[in-house]
């Protein structure tokens, strides 16, 4: 019966195509680790881009916030400071203009009393008495309403004449600079003077002419200290007038003081008294040092009673052009300050806030880049490893082949010089039996011409890969083969054979084939030591259903012990064996037959039944 009867309740393995097929499991041991080392030698870990980028873009952001922060602080005070030295300026201007303004007014008040016949009259003569009597009047009526505090009628040799406002002194030159001036050019001039108790005063002094002629001149002075309440109320700025104390003298400033109620104060500076001031009290780092920075033509900023107040001052000048103290401006900027405060935050918190925005979404753009990063070194770590092995496994399959080319030879010597060592026993045994010796003889030559042609074949093949094909009859193969199987291996078990009618003739290499086929009747009589059933040999037509060629099968069936699954997967690979005196050599020599004539080999088995090895051959073309 033949086994492949059975064959639907078999395992079947198929082993075809290269003899990497069976490639034994690769053991790594050691060099698995060396590999790895070398693969971290050449793919660096993957470099941290978020920390090497956020750090140094927070940091440079950072910096641009602080460098714009610095940037606007500074424009607004410059424009705080631009802003005080324009009022400064409009201060000076004012002041200018009010006693501009001041001395005309008085000028027209003289230019109407020289109208008065009766008062020239009394000029002319040098008359106190009536000029007092004409003119006295219109003085007093002049000081209530207008703060005229002096009028002077002075002789044209500048001696003086008469003093409305102190009519007990009279007789002494004048040397003040106004009327040097005037009487200079002839024409009137005027300029703020500082009296001898500290007064500051507009003085206007007119030359009177008449007809060609010098009459002398007359003088009015006028307190100016009311002027910087004025300019407070137009420019809006706190005032303080100060006068050096250099052009004072303490004992007269006191008298004038008490003469004339003035608020002025002599101590509150070491240098320099307070004439006069728009505000109640005065700043208290308003110190000397400060004041003299500020009279320097500095500019400060203060903090007082939770008030911001920004200083400068502008110089205050007699008509000679001598320095006689300055005007500080005390400007309260507290809501400007704050103003600018609350704009610097706002600026720096929307700063941040933009700033937090771009480092988000840079943030969130440098993850996405850094994990495609790393999918990428993932994938180059993993082509690199799968190169590796490839690698390894090639050089493997090289040794690999190395060793199954040696095996096969020295196993392809084997089985003949076991024959013919066999054969040569059997000859000594019956040395007496010449005609059995004779066969015995020409077996073992035969088999030496076997071992003879392989060797041959295997040095034309170290040449060229190919080997000796030609027609042969497969019947007297077969039937050659088995006489050697008996006779070389096992001379009782059973070989059937199952030919087809006609005869076949393959176009093969018959000493592979025959080797081949010798294997196979080997292994099935292994596998069936206990004797039990035999074997059988056929030879049916069969055909390659994959590539749809037709062949023939050349079969050995055993009703032997069978093969488990894990067995038959590996039946192939060279070097695999179950038996302790087995090289594992066998099946990988038939594959490799089968390959050689572009044939193939399958198995099926079945534990404690028996195995089917069918060699396909392709038909002769
Ligand atoms: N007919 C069979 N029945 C059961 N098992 C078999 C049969 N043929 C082969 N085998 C199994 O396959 C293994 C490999 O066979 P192969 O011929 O390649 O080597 P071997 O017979 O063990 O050694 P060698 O043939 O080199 O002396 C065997 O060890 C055996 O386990
Ligand atoms: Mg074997």
């Amino acid at each position: 019966m033949p086994v492949s009867a059975n064959a639907g309740r078999r395992q079947s393995v198929q082993a075809i195509g290269h003899m990497s097929t069976g490639t034994r499991a690769p053991s790594y041991g050691w060099r698995n680790s060396g590999t790895l080392r070398a693969m971290n030698s050449v793919i660096r870990q993957p470099r941290r881009i978020k920390a090497s980028f956020i750090g140094p873009f927070a940091l440079m952001l950072a910096f641009v916030i602080c460098v714009f922060a610095v940037a606007i602080y500074w424009i607004e005070a410059s424009i705080r400071d631009r802003d005080l030295a324009e009022r400064t300026r409009a201060v000076g201007e004012l002041l200018e203009q009010k006693l501009d303004k001041d001395a005309n007014l008085m000028m027209a008040t003289m230019r109407a009393i020289m109208t008065n016949g009766a008062i020239e009259q009394a000029f002319r003569q040098g008359d106190r008495g009536e000029l007092e009597q004409r003119a006295g009047a219109l003085f007093r009526s002049l000081r209530a309403e207008h703060r005229i505090t002096h009028m002077y009628f002075i002789r044209p040799d500048l001696v003086s004449l008469y003093r409305f406002h102190s009519p007990a002194v009279f007789g002494d030159e004048i040397q003040r600079v106004t009327l040097q001036r005037a009487s200079q050019g002839q024409q009137a001039a005027h300029g703020v003077e500082l009296g001898a108790m500290g007064t500051l005063t507009l003085r206007v002094v007119m030359p009177w002419r008449h007809g060609g002629e010098s009459i002398g001149y007359l003088e009015i002075g006028v307190e100016i200290e009311h002027l910087i309440d004025e300019i407070r109320d137009s420019v809006g700025i706190d005032l303080l007038a100060v006068i050096d104390k250099r052009n004072l003298d303490a004992e007269q400033w006191r008298r004038g003081l008490v003469l004339m109620e003035r608020d002025g104060r002599w101590e509150d500076f070491a240098d320099h008294a307070v004439l006069a001031r728009t505000a109640e009290r005065l700043p208290v780092a308003l110190d000397d040092g400060l004041l003299n920075r500020l009279l320097a033509g500095a500019t400060a900023e203060i903090r007082d009673r939770g008030r911001s107040i920004h200083l400068a001052s502008v110089p205050i000048n007699d008509a000679g052009e001598r320095h006689l103290g300055a005007l500080v401006l005390m400007r309260d900027i507290t809501d400007m300050a704050a103003t600018f405060r609350w704009s610097i935050v706002a600026v720096v918190l929307i700063s941040l806030l933009a700033a937090g925005g771009v480092l988000g979404t840079f943030f969130f753009a440098l993850e996405r880049v850094e994990r495609d990063y790393r999918h990428q070194h993932e994938l180059e770590r993993r082509l690199l490893r799968l190169d590796t092995e490839h690698r390894r496994i090639l050089q493997l399959e090289k040794l690999s082949a190395v060793g199954t080319m040696v095996g096969s030879i020295a196993h392809q010597l084997n089985n003949p010089l076991v024959g013919v060592i066999n054969l040569a026993q059997l000859a000594e045994r019956g040395a007496d039996d010449p005609v059995r010796t004779r066969e015995l003889l020409r077996e073992i030559r035969s088999a030496g011409e076997d071992c003879r042609a392989f060797v041959k074949r295997m040095l034309g093949f170290s040449k060229v890969s190919r080997f000796e094909s030609k027609p042969t009859s497969m019947a007297e193969l077969i039937e050659d083969t088995v006489v050697l199987f008996h006779q070389a291996e096992n001379r009782h078990l059973p070989v059937d054979v199952k030919l087809p009618d006609e005869p076949v003739v393959l176009t093969v290499d018959p000493v592979l084939i025959r080797h081949a086929l010798f294997n196979l009747l080997v292994n099935a009589a292994q596998a069936t030591l206990d004797g039990r059933g035999g074997i059988l040999i056929s030879l049916e037509r069969g055909e390659d259903k994959e590539r749809n060629l037709s062949g023939w099968i050349l079969a050995v069936d055993d009703h032997g012990q069978g093969m488990p699954q894990e067995v038959m997967e590996k039946a192939f690979q060279p070097f695999f064996t179950t038996r302790a005196d087995g090289t594992g050599l066998g099946l990988p020599v038939v594959q490799h037959v089968a390959l050689l004539h572009d044939g193939q080999v399958t198995v099926t088995s079945e534990q404690g039944r028996g195995t089917r090895f069918a060699l396909w051959l392709p038909d002769s073309t």
